[in-house]
């Protein structure tokens, strides 16, 4: 799939304020700092459409970016930030599981994951939440230019281990780097495929 456009069409605080269920959306979630505004702009080839930072907390709000007028690309805040308030951070995790539960065109989640580290708890416990609520994602390795490929394999391959300890099954993965552009074709294609059955589950619900 080509992008042949992208642009910032709002900035919500939560479910409640999400633009109208028509179209299928994709959430980027991670922890701080793993690159999920990074690989937006990477997707969409533009350098400034997701606002970056090399200091964690930068994304604060459900940033949606519409796509070629008919998905959406959602930027979310990342989880784990120490720095931001027990009360903030309370408030924006029960937001989010609000949204991920209840958002019926929420497509499927990319769930972002540092490949210079080795299986962090917090992305584990996060994924569970995901299968356990039945809630579609994949995951999405990020920062490969940053080490060596048997590195970055290593720590892929744990982290799959400690996933293997809950489920049978392993979801999609992709390894990307916003660098350089890995991955990119890959996810796109993917986000694709899933538009295309979207679209023809509302045409048999007669939605559309
Ligand atoms: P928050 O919004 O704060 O949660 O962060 P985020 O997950 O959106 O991360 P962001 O995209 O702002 O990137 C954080 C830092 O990592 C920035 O300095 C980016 O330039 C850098 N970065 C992100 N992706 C890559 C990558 O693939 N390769 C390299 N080398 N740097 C990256
Ligand atoms: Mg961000």
């Amino acid at each position: 799939m080509e992008v042949k456009s992208a642009v910032f069409k709002m900035s919500v605080p939560g479910l409640k304020e999400c633009p109208k269920a028509i179209f299928p959306e994709y959430a980027f979630i991670g922890r701080s700092n793993v690159g999920k505004s990074s690989l937006i702009n990477m997707l969409c080839k533009k350098k400034e459409l997701a606002r970056t930072s090399s200091t964690p907390g930068k994304t604060v709000s459900m940033n949606y970016f519409m796509i070629n007028d008919n998905w959406y690309l959602v930027d979310l805040p990342g989880y784990g930030f120490a720095k931001r308030s027990k009360e903030k951070r309370h408030e924006w995790s029960s937001a989010l599981s609000n949204y991920l539960q209840k958002r019926e065109p929420l497509a499927c989640v990319f769930v972002l994951v540092d490949s210079r580290v080795p299986p962090q708890m917090n992305d584990i416990s996060f994924i569970n939440f995901l299968g356990q609520n039945q809630i579609p994602f994949c995951v999405v390795f990020t920062k490969l230019d940053k080490l060596k490929s048997a590195e970055a394999d290593a720590n892929i391959e744990a982290f799959c281990a400690e996933l293997a300890l809950d489920w049978e099954q392993m979801p999609q993965m992709f390894k990307t780097s916003a660098l350089d552009q890995t991955g990119r074709k890959e996810i796109l294609n993917f986000i694709g495929k899933i538009n295309d059955e979207f679209w023809k589950a509302r045409k048999n619900a007669k939605i559309i």
